[in-house]
C-alpha cells in the first residue's frame, strides 16, 4: 500500500527540481519575478543557466527529447528557443506547424523534460540562417522589415498571431508549462524612435496574444527606457569571434561592471554568450571551433561572468544542429555545429562536461543566487586575480580565481588572505590559505577555480575549501560533498565539526588535522583518483568525494522526487525516478562499465532502462552495478550507385514552353531601379535554391559578350555561382556579381534563334540589418548582349510550385529548381532502374549537373543510437557541388573545391535504421574537370539508449504524380 501511495504522488511531481519549481507539475499560476541579483520563480530564486537550441535545425522531433534531455541532464535549467517565422511561412497568409514544425510538441516535451523555455519569436531572428528567419516572400513587398512600413507591419503581426498563442499556452505563469521569458526582437542596434515605436508594437502585440512571462532583450543592454521598453534587457558577447582559424587565440575578457552597476531593476544577462562559433564556406571546420571555445574558455570566461555578478548565462549554441535545405544564410554551410557543447551528431563533447561541472555547481549552492562583491586582498602574486562575492544574507562567499590576464598560458602560484568564520555565525578573520606548509593555490595555464568559504550545506559547515565544489546531496542519512581540482594538484578543505569527529579514509590518500580549539577539521589531499572520506562526528555523517577533474565529470546530479541524486558513471544519465525500494535510471552507454548509486535509504534494487540490474552494496553506502554497453555496428558500403545526366535544359531543344515567361511589369522589391524585364527570381515565387534562366534571341553575328548581373548572397562572394551556356556550348562558370561571358563567333546562329542557358545559386537571403539587405534580390537581375543590342525573351525556373511546394512535409526550403528536384529523383522510389549503373568515384569533364543514386538497407539495433552521417571523400582540385538527399530530405550543400564539410549528419528519423533507405545525389559540375568522389556511410557514435525514433513522414515519388517538369 505505501508503494502505491508513494509512487502515486511521485508521478505527480516526477522530474521536480528541488530548486526551483517543477515545470511538469506546476499546475496553477507562477509568477515570474526578478530584481537586480536575479530572476525569482514564485519568490525563490534561480540561477538560470540555459542553452541555445533550434529545433528547426533538427528536423526529427523525437530528436529535440533528446537534446533536451541531455541539456537537462547536464546541468542546464532553460533551454533558449528562437522561432524562426520562415521556416513556418512558405507564402503570405499561409502558416505550418505540422510535423517537423509542430511547436506546440517541442514546447511539451520542455515541460516534460522539466526545463525552462526562453521564447524568442523574432520576428527577426539573425541566427546565421535565410533572411535572418525574415520570410523570403517578403522580398516581394516594398515595406523594409524591421519599419513601421504597413506591408511589413501586417506581415508581423500574422506571424506573431500564429506563433504567440502556441507560447501562450505553455507559459508557466498560466500553470500550462515551463515558458519563463519572451524576447522581443532581436539585436535591434538602432535604438532610435521609430525602432522604440517598433518594439511597442510588438510588445502590445504579444501581450494582447496572451503573452503573460516578462518581456526580455537581446540588443546590447537597448531599451530599457522608454518607449518600448523592454523588462529584461540583456547582453549578447561573443568575446573570442568567429574565426576559428587561430583556436588557440584568445581575447580579453570583458567584465560589464559598468553595466552591471547600472542596471538596478533588473539581473546581469546575457541572453547570448558565446557557446561556440559559426563557421564560412571555406573555413576552419567545427573541430577547430570546438577547440577555440573550449572547457577552458568555458571555465575561465563563464566563471569571470559568475564574478561580474551575472545569474543569467544562455550560451549561443549549446545544439548547434544542420543547415539542411536551404536554411543557411549566405556564408555559412550546412553544419551548424557550431563548436557547441553538443555536436551536430548529438553527442557530449569535454565542453559539455565542463558545463556540466559549472551547471552543477550552480544548480546545488542556491547562495549564488544573490551576492554583492566585496574587497578582498590581491593574490601574493600579481599575475592572478580574485574577486570576491558574499551572499548577504547568510554570509557563504566565493572567490574566483584566474589570471590576471585570461590569455595568459603561464603557470602561477599564489597564497590567498580569504575571510573566514570558523564557525557558523561567528565573525569572520583573515586566513591565509592554503595553510598546509609548501602548499600553494595554482593556476595553471588558461583555467579558472571558484572557491568557497562559510558555507552550509546539509547539516555541515565548509569554513574553506581550495578544492572546487561540484554539489552536495543528502542520502541514507547522510551528506555528501563532491570536490574536485585539477589532476596532481594539491587541495585543502576545512569543515567545523562540533566534536572531534572520527575520519575514515575509505580510499585514497587524504591526511587530516584536527584542530580542537577551533573545533576544524582540515583534510589534506592530492586531486587524482577518486579518495572518499567518511566524517562521523557532526550533526550528520558526511561522506567527501574528492577527486579531479575526469572523475568529478562522471557524477550525475539528477532530480527525483526524493530530491536531489547522486549517480557515478555512464555516458548520460537522463531520469532518476525511486519507488519504494527500487530505484529506475534512464540512461546511456558507449561501453560496458559500472555505475554508482548514492541512494536513498531502503533503495537496493536498480533498473537501468527498464531492465533489473544486479547491485552490490559498498562501503561508502552506495550501490554499484554493471551497465551493458551497445552492440558494435557496421554500416554497409555505397557500392551500387546509377547515375543520370540532369540538366536537358541546356540542349538549345529543351522545351520551356511551361516556365514562366518573365513578364511582371512590376515588383514591390525595393531594389527594383524599374527596368523591365524583372529577372528577379524572388518576384516569381522562387526562393530557394538553384534556378535556371532560359533567354532567347534572334543573332544579328554581332553580339560579342554576355553581360548578367548575377545575385548569389551577400556581396557575392560568399561562393555562389552561375554557369552559362550558348545554344549548348558552356561558356563558363562565375561567381555571383556583375560578370562578362564571351561569345565567340562560331557559336551564334546568326538569323535565327539563338537560346542562353543559365544556372545561379542562390546561397540565402541575407541577414537583415536595417536597410533591406534581406530583400536584396537572388538569381538575375539584368542580362545584355554587346556588340549588337538584341534584345532577349527570358523564361524561369525554380522549385516546383514556388511558394506552394507539392507538399508542405519538407517544406518549401527542401528544393530549389534542378531538373530532376522537379522531376522527383531526389524522392525515396523513384525508378531509376533505367539510369546507368556507375563506380564512384567519377570524373565528370563536362559541365553541367548529373544526378546519382542509390539506397542503404540498414539493420541497426532498436536500443541503440547510431547517428548515421554521409560521407564525401575527395581532392579538392576537383569543380562540383552537390547536394545530399536522404529519403527526399537535403541533408547537405558540398562543395568540393571549397568546404570545409565532408560529413553530413542524416537525423534518425530522416533515416530510417531498419529499413531501406534512398540516397540521391545532384552534382553540378562547374567546370571541365568535375564528378563524384566517394561516398560513404559512417556513424558518429553508437551509444545503447532508451531513446525511441519515429520515423518522419517521407512523402515517396509516386507514379503520375510528376508531370514533366
Ligand atoms: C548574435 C545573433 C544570433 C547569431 C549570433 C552569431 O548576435 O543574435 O542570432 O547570429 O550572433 O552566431
Amino acid at each position: 500500500m505505501r508503494r502505491v501511495v508513494s509512487s502515486l504522488l511521485m508521478a505527480a511531481v516526477l522530474a521536480m527540481p528541488t530548486a526551483w519549481p517543477a515545470p511538469a507539475a506546476a499546475a496553477g499560476h507562477h509568477r515570474i519575478g526578478y530584481d537586480h541579483y536575479s530572476l525569482k520563480i514564485d519568490g525563490k530564486r534561480l540561477y538560470m543557466w540555459s542553452g541555445s537550441f533550434h529545433y528547426w535545425r533538427l528536423p526529427s522531433p523525437d530528436l529535440w527529447l533528446d537534446v533536451l534531455e541531455k541539456m537537462k541532464a547536464g546541468g542546464y535549467n532553460a533551454v533558449e528557443i528562437y522561432f524562426n517565422w520562415a521556416y513556418h511561412s512558405p507564402r503570405r497568409g499561409v502558416y505550418d506547424f505540422h510535423g517537423i514544425r509542430n511547436v506546440d510538441r517541442l514546447l511539451d516535451m520542455a515541460a516534460k523534460v522539466g526545463i525552462y523555455v526562453i521564447a524568442r519569436p523574432g520576428p527577426y531572428i539573425n541566427a546565421e540562417t535565410d533572411g535572418g528567419g525574415l520570410p523570403a516572400w517578403l522580398a516581394t513587398e516594398a515595406g523594409r522589415p524591421r519599419s513601421p512600413a504597413p506591408d511589413y507591419t501586417a506581415a508581423y503581426r500574422q506571424w506573431l498571431r500564429h506563433i504567440d498563442p502556441i507560447i501562450a499556452r505553455h507559459q508557466l505563469s498560466n500553470g500550462t508549462g515551463t515558458v519563463i521569458l519572451y524576447q522581443v526582437e532581436n539585436e535591434l542596434w538602432n535604438h532610435s524612435p521609430e525602432n522604440h515605436r517598433y518594439m511597442r508594437a510588438i510588445e502590445r502585440q504579444a501581450r494582447a496574444d496572451g503573452i503573460t512571462v516578462p518581456l526580455m532583450g537581446n540588443h546590447n543592454a537597448g531599451f530599457q527606457g522608454g518607449i518600448g521598453a523592454v523588462e529584461l534587457p540583456g547582453y549578447d558577447s561573443y568575446p573570442l569571434g568567429f574565426d576559428c582559424s587561430h583556436p588557440g587565440r584568445w581575447k580579453g575578457f570583458y567584465a560589464y561592471h559598468d553595466e552591471r552597476q547600472a542596471l538596478t531593476k533588473s539581473p546581469l544577462f546575457f541572453p547570448e554568450y558565446q557557446g561556440g562559433a559559426f563557421d564560412t564556406w571555406g573555413g576552419a571546420g567545427y573541430a577547430a571551433c570546438r577547440k577555440l571555445t573550449g572547457p577552458a574558455f568555458e571555465r575561465v570566461f563563464y566563471e569571470s561572468n559568475i564574478a561580474a555578478g551575472s545569474t543569467m548565462q544562455n550560451f549561443y549554441m549549446t545544439y548547434g544542429g544542420s543547415n539542411w535545405g536551404w536554411l543557411a544564410s549566405p556564408g555559412v554551410y550546412s553544419s551548424y555545429d557550431y563548436g557547441a557543447a553538443i555536436t551536430e551528431a548529438r553527442r557530449l563533447t569535454p565542453k559539455y562536461a565542463q558545463q556540466k561541472l559549472i551547471g552543477t555547481l550552480l544548480a546545488s549552492v542556491p547562495a549564488i543566487d544573490k551576492t554583492d562583491v566585496f574587497t578582498t586582498p590581491a593574490p601574493d602574486n600579481t599575475a592572478l586575480q580574485v574577486v570576491g562575492r558574499v551572499n548577504p544574507d547568510n554570509g557563504t562567499r566565493f572567490y574566483f580565481l584566474r589570471h590576471a590576464d585570461v590569455t595568459s598560458r603561464s603557470d602561477e602560484f599564489t597564497h590567498l588572505r580569504v575571510q573566514v568564520a570558523d564557525a557558523p555565525g561567528a565573525a569572520t578573520h583573515a586566513l591565509r590559505i592554503p595553510q598546509q606548509a609548501g602548499s600553494t593555490l595554482r593556476i595553471h595555464g588558461r583555467d579558472a577555480k571558484i572557491l568557497l568559504a562559510d558555507y552550509r550545506f546539509g547539516r555541515q559547515y565548509l569554513v574553506y575549501s581550495t578544492s572546487d565544489w561540484l554539489t552536495s546531496v543528502t542520502a541514507d542519512g547522510r551528506d555528501i560533498a563532491v570536490l574536485y581540482g585539477r589532476k596532481g594538484e594539491a587541495g585543502e578543505t576545512v569543515l567545523h565539526v562540533a566534536r572531534r569527529p572520527q575520519v575514515h579514509v575509505l580510499d585514497g590518500q587524504v591526511s587530516s588535522h584536527w584542530d580542537a580549539h577551533l573545533h576544524s577539521l582540515r583534510l589534506d589531499y592530492r586531486h587524482g583518483q577518486l579518495a572518499r572520506v567518511l566524517v562521523d562526528g557532526g550533526r550528520r555523517p558526511l561522506l567527501l568525494l574528492i577527486g579531479d577533474n575526469a572523475v568529478a565529470e562522471r557524477f550525475w546530479r539528477v532530480d527525483t522526487a526524493h530530491g536531489p541524486l547522486l549517480v557515478r558513471g555512464a555516458y548520460l544519465l537522463r531520469s532518476a525516478r525511486v519507488t519504494g525500494d527500487e530505484i529506475a535510471l534512464r540512461g546511456d552507454t558507449t561501453a560496458p562499465g559500472p555505475v554508482e548509486v548514492f541512494a536513498p535509504q531502503g533503495v537496493h534494487d536498480l533498473r537501468w532502462n527498464g531492465r533489473a540490474i544486479a547491485t552490490q552494496a559498498t562501503a561508502s553506502h552506495s550501490l554499484t552495478a554493471s551497465l551493458p554497453g551497445p552492440r558494435p555496428v557496421t554500416l554497409p558500403t555505397l557500392a551500387h550507385w546509377r547515375m543520370h545526366a540532369g540538366a536537358p535544359e541546356i540542349a538549345p531543344g529543351f522545351d520551356d514552353s511551361r516556365w514562366r515567361r518573365t513578364d511582371l511589369k512590376h515588383t514591390g522589391n525595393p531594389f527594383w531601379d524599374g527596368r523591365l524585364p524583372i529577372l528577379n527570381a524572388d518576384a516569381y515565387g522562387f526562393h530557394h535554391g538553384n534556378v535556371w534562366y532560359r533567354g532567347r534571341f534572334t543573332a544579328t553575328g554581332s553580339e560579342r559578350n554576355l553581360l548578367l548581373d548575377a545575385h548569389t548572397g551577400i556581396h557575392d562572394g560568399n561562393h555562389g555561382v552561375l554557369s552559362v551556356w550558348l545554344n549548348g556550348h558552356w561558356l563558363g562558370t562565375r561567381s555571383g556579381g556583375e560578370r562578362k561571358f564571351v561569345i565567340a563567333p562560331d557559336q551564334l546562329k546568326v538569323g535565327q534563334d539563338n537560346v542562353l542557358s543559365v544556372l545561379v545559386s542562390n546561397m540565402g537571403h541575407n541577414q537583415e540589418g536595417h536597410s533591406g539587405d534581406s530583400q536584396e534580390p537572388r538569381g538575375l537581375t539584368a542580362a545584355t548582349l554587346t556588340g549588337a543590342l538584341t534584345p532577349i525573351r527570358w523564361r524561369i525556373q525554380g522549385a516546383r510550385g514556388g511558394e506552394t511546394p507539392p507538399n508542405l512535409v519538407r517544406g518549401p526550403m527542401n528544393n530549389g529548381g534542378l531538373y530532376g528536384e522537379r522531376a522527383g529523383w531526389s524522392l525515396p522510389g523513384y525508378p531509376d532502374a533505367h539510369w546507368a549503373s556507375v563506380k564512384l568515384p567519377q570524373k565528370v569533364a563536362t559541365p553541367g549537373v548529373v544526378w546519382y543514386r542509390t539506397s542503404a538497407t540498414l539493420d541497426l539495433p532498436a536500443d541503440q543510437d547510431l547517428p548515421v552521417a554521409v560521407k564525401i571523400s575527395d581532392t579538392p582540385d576537383r569543380h562540383y557541388r552537390a547536394l545530399i538527399f536522404v529519403n527526399g530530405w537535403q541533408v547537405g550543400r558540398y562543395i568540393n573545391d571549397t568546404g570545409p564539410q565532408h560529413v553530413f549528419p542524416v537525423p534518425t528519423g530522416i533515416l530510417d535504421p531498419r529499413g531501406r533507405n534512398s540516397i540521391a545525389i545532384a552534382v553540378w559540375n562547374t567546370a571541365e574537370r568535375g564528378g563524384l568522389g566517394k561516398v560513404s556511410l559512417v556513424a558518429q557514435g553508437n551509444t545503447l539508449t532508451p531513446l525511441r525514433v519515429h520515423l518522419n513522414d517521407s512523402p515517396a515519388f509516386k507514379l503520375g504524380s510528376r508531370r514533366q517538369p
